[in-house]
């Protein structure tokens, strides 16, 4: 069976991509630099033995991702699972952002993973495969910074709730994260409020529970707690927080 990972090159996408590898899974890996990716293809094909395919596409350019997609999965064994850790986020999107910004931001956050979505499901459903997704604690309430991002990760909660209103657990399971901060190129620099987490660790998770039944997970656990304190402060008290 084949496994698509559509931020392959680099994170949490790169350690994902290595332990479905290391699991004997055909890859279709996606991202826009074509150099790390097609190096990290020829890599995991050499050590694991596994068909594994390397596609390069600018999300934040391309109008119909899921057809090229859809396009360098032929040939390859049945598509089983969708995986999509691509993401981006900027320093500078507390409103000051011009349109083009804003766009490509949305096109690579929520509009790439609800294309290759609409473009792959009846692959998927043929499998009864599964749809992993991503989102953050970013997004757990709006703030005055990362206002975009935030905006395409929740769009991306709306999707899960989508999937699974449509398709029971025994059709098409879905799953989505809710991710705290890794040590990725995301957070590369930043001064965190707390450790981030290797992104090896969540990636072996996250490939442990392909085959359980559609849920939505917290990494780390307790963002859980603390997105219902934050969602349940009052806007007087909320407002005032900073960060
Ligand atoms: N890092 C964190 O602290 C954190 C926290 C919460 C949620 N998340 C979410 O977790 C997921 C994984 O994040 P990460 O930290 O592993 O990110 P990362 O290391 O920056 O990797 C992002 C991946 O997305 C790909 N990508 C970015 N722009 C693209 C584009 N225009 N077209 C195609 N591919 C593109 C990158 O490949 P190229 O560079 O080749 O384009 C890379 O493979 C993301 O959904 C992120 O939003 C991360």
């Amino acid at each position: 069976m084949t496994a698509l990972v559509v931020g392959a090159s680099s994170g949490l996408g790169r350690a994902l991509a290595s332990e479905l590898a290391r699991r004997k899974h055909d890859l279709l890996l996606v991202a826009s630099g074509p150099r790390d990716l097609e190096a990290l293809a020829a890599d995991l094909n050499l050590r694991h033995g596994v068909a594994v395919r390397a596609l390069a596409l600018d999300l934040g350019r391309e109008a119909d991702p899921g057809a090229r997609i859809a396009a360098a999965l032929e040939g390859l064994s049945p598509l089983s699972a969708l995986l999509l850790p691509v993401g981006v986020s900027r320093e500078d999107d507390d409103f000051s952002l011009d349109v083009s910004r804003i766009g490509q931001l949305l096109a690579i956050n929520l509009h790439a993973p609800l294309a290759i979505v609409h473009a792959l499901l009846p692959k998927l459903l043929e499998t009864r495969g599964v749809v992993v997704l991503f989102g953050s604690i970013a997004a757990i309430r709006g703030r005055g910074r990362n206002v975009v991002y935030a905006s395409a990760k929740r769009g991306l909660v709306s999707l899960y709730e989508s999937l699974r209103q449509r398709h029971r657990s025994s059709e098409l399971r879905v799953h989505l994260y809710q991710l705290g901060f890794l040590a990725t190129n995301l957070t590369h620099g930043m001064q965190l409020p707390m450790p981030a987490t290797d992104p090896v660790v969540i990636a072996k998770t996250v490939i442990d529970r392909l085959a359980h039944g559609s849920a939505c997970w917290y990494v780390p656990r307790k963002f859980a707690l603390i997105a219902l304190v934050v969602r349940a402060l009052p806007w007087t008290i909320y407002r005032r927080m900073r960060g």
